[in-house]
């Protein structure tokens, strides 16, 4: 792949960047912004001094298939030679989920790993690019380590890499580059033979190909090959089965966010169709997953719970789970049913990281968020395609439909309703005014009535970490209502034009209350009642959301 002759550089900056702070999942900027001179290189080399363990190290390296990861992957290559890093471990084309990375960091004890993805943003070159870090766990990187590279990246005067000849093949084998090993291989086995370990293959497997038809879309990202030979090849579906599994470089101009906007082909085949019995979708880099059955939409909030409360149905969690936790904007219909199983359940703040301490100690087996990520301790990562084999995993045991399955959770635990409102792309100064207006009226918000009920709680959420009591401030707006009901309002942290307005609503009914309205209209007193309060569409002049999930 790379010629012997090399030589190593130190390259000069103008002047350093000042912008690469990273935000909830790694630095996420525009396409060009990434190709502009010295960019990509001034973060990598931030990493690489800052992470700990690089000289002798292992790495590994990966991505979704946009455009710029091949090249990203061969600039990392050399920096990390030019290092110290011992073996540079990626794959085939450079393709690799984000929990498949995840996976091979565990299995390789590597130091880390570099994940090329702007996970469900847009790719292409009017796209978007970026690059996640995460740690010896196999987790995204903790904030303290990214804000290191952050502050090394404002100082950055040079660089070093290996300058050589290389063919820029990406095909199985191992290579030299400098004192380097650099090992290509397959980016789906190690994945595969986990899942294998986790669930019943043959049990889905007779399931699926007895009148219950299924449909995987890969919007034309990374899972397309992980779900070809995962349902195609090992769990005998057909080969219509995968959707848009061919990565392509600006995903053919999908926009590779797994909800009822962006997935709406998939959406309509199951809710407006009959073919399908199932149907499911991943993001730009496989961590994330929409569920569907015929007819009817998985609320990511209650697939968590759904998952939680049929955990003994999966092989990999017969012996229990230790405890579960999910994001504060995430429904509590998970602290219902581990209050039922008599485990903990935590409330951590949004993003993947803050579920790694849990995880690590043992204190958590499963968690998930609302924004379509659900996840265990298989990995350090949420875990697109898990999620799909846990759910065939359930249906198959129960020999239940989705919505029956949904229908019985209700009925056993009540129903929390619940929907995220999303106002994208609108002027930063209009998102952050709107912002702080309601951060400052929240104290005098207690004890006022509120969609016909009164607030009890109002705050910012901070978060304390139970392992190593790290605290974690301003995470998101909360109006606490006395009958449980919440309404939440945060500012993206992964976007990348303008910024984007997410609100949670979140209503409970009991088992025997009205378990079968349309969530829209449930929570239609909740809506109405933040939008006159926030002044949201006063203020972004939207009368409505651009995604309502
Ligand atoms: C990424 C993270 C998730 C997090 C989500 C929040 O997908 O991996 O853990 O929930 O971002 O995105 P937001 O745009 O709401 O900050
Ligand atoms: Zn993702």
């Amino acid at each position: 792949m790379f010629s012997t002759e090399f030589t190593q550089l130190t390259v000069k900056l103008n002047s350093p960047f000042t912008d690469q702070k990273p935000g909830t999942s790694g630095l996420r900027k525009s396409t060009l912004q990434f190709e502009e001179t010295h960019y990509l290189e001034s973060f990598i080399e931030s990493i690489l001094c800052s992470l700990p363990g690089v000289r002798g190290g292992v790495l590994v390296v990966g991505g979704d298939g946009r455009y710029g990861n091949k090249r990203a992957i061969d600039i990392i290559i050399r920096m990390a030679a030019a290092h110290g890093i011992q073996k540079v471990i990626t794959t085939v084309d450079g393709i690799l989920s984000t929990p498949a990375a995840s996976n091979l960091i565990r299995i390789n004890k590597a130091i880390g790993g570099i994940i090329l993805s702007a996970s469900h943003n847009p790719g292409g070159l009017e796209g978007d690019f970026g690059v996640k870090l995460n740690g010896s766990n196999g987790g995204p990187a903790s904030e303290s380590l990214t804000d290191e590279i952050y502050n090394y990246s404002k100082n950055l005067k040079e660089y070093k890499i290996i300058k050589c000849q290389s063919n820029n093949s990406f095909s199985l084998g191992k290579y030299k580059l400098a004192s380097m090993i650099v090992e290509i291989i397959d980016g789906i086995d190690d994945y595969l033979d986990l899942m294998k370990r986790i669930f019943d293959f043959d049990l889905i497997s007779s399931y699926i190909n007895n009148d219950f038809p299924i449909v995987f879309d890969a919007l034309n990202a990374v899972t397309g090959p992980y779900a070809k030979r995962l349902f195609v090849d090992h769990l005998g579906a057909t080969a219509e089965t995968v959707r848009n599994g061919i990565p392509l470089e600006d995903f053919g101009g999908l926009h590779p966010d797994p909800n009822l906007t962006y997935a709406k082909d998939l959406a309509d085949l199951l809710l407006k169709g009959n073919l399908f019995s199932f149907g499911a979708a991943c993001d730009g880099d496989g961590d994330r997953n929409m569920i569907l059955g015929r007819g009817c939409f998985v609320n990511p909030s209650d697939s968590l719970a759904i998952l939680a409360a049929n955990y003994d149905c999966v092989p990999g969690y017969a012996k229990g789970l230790s405890g579960v936790a999910r994001s504060m904007p995430t429904s509590s219909a998970v602290d219902v049913v581990a209050k039922h199983l008599g485990i903990n359940c935590f409330e951590t703040p949004t993003g993947w990281k803050f579920f790694g301490n849990l995880l690590d100690a043992n204190q958590i087996t499963l968690c998930g968020e609302e924004s379509f990520g659900t996840g265990s301790d298989h990995v350090r990562e949420k875990d697109g395609l898990w999620a799909v084999l846990f759910w065939l995993q359930i249906l198959a045991s129960k020999k239940k439909s989705v919505s029956e399955i949904m229908k019985n959770h209700w009925l056993f635990f009540g129903r929390h309703y619940y929907s995220r409102h999303d106002y994208e792309s609108i002027p930063t100064e209009v998102a952050n005014s709107l912002y702080s207006r309601l951060s400052n009226m929240l104290p005098t918000l207690i004890d006022e009535s509120f969609a016909g009920r009164t607030i009890k709680n109002a705050d910012d959420f901070s978060y304390t970490d139970p392992v190593d009591s790290s605290i974690t401030l301003n995470q998101g707006l909360r109006i606490l209502l006395d009958d449980g009901s919440r309404v939440l309002v945060r500012l993206s942290g992964t976007g990348t034009q303008g910024a984007t307005l997410r609100v949670y609503f979140e209503s409970f009914v009991p088992s025997d209350g009205d378990i079968t309205q349309d969530p829209q209209l449930a929570l239609d007193p909740l809506i109405k009642s933040i939008d006159s309060l926030a002044e949201i569409s006063k203020r972004t002049g939207m009368s409505a959301p651009t995604v309502i999930t």
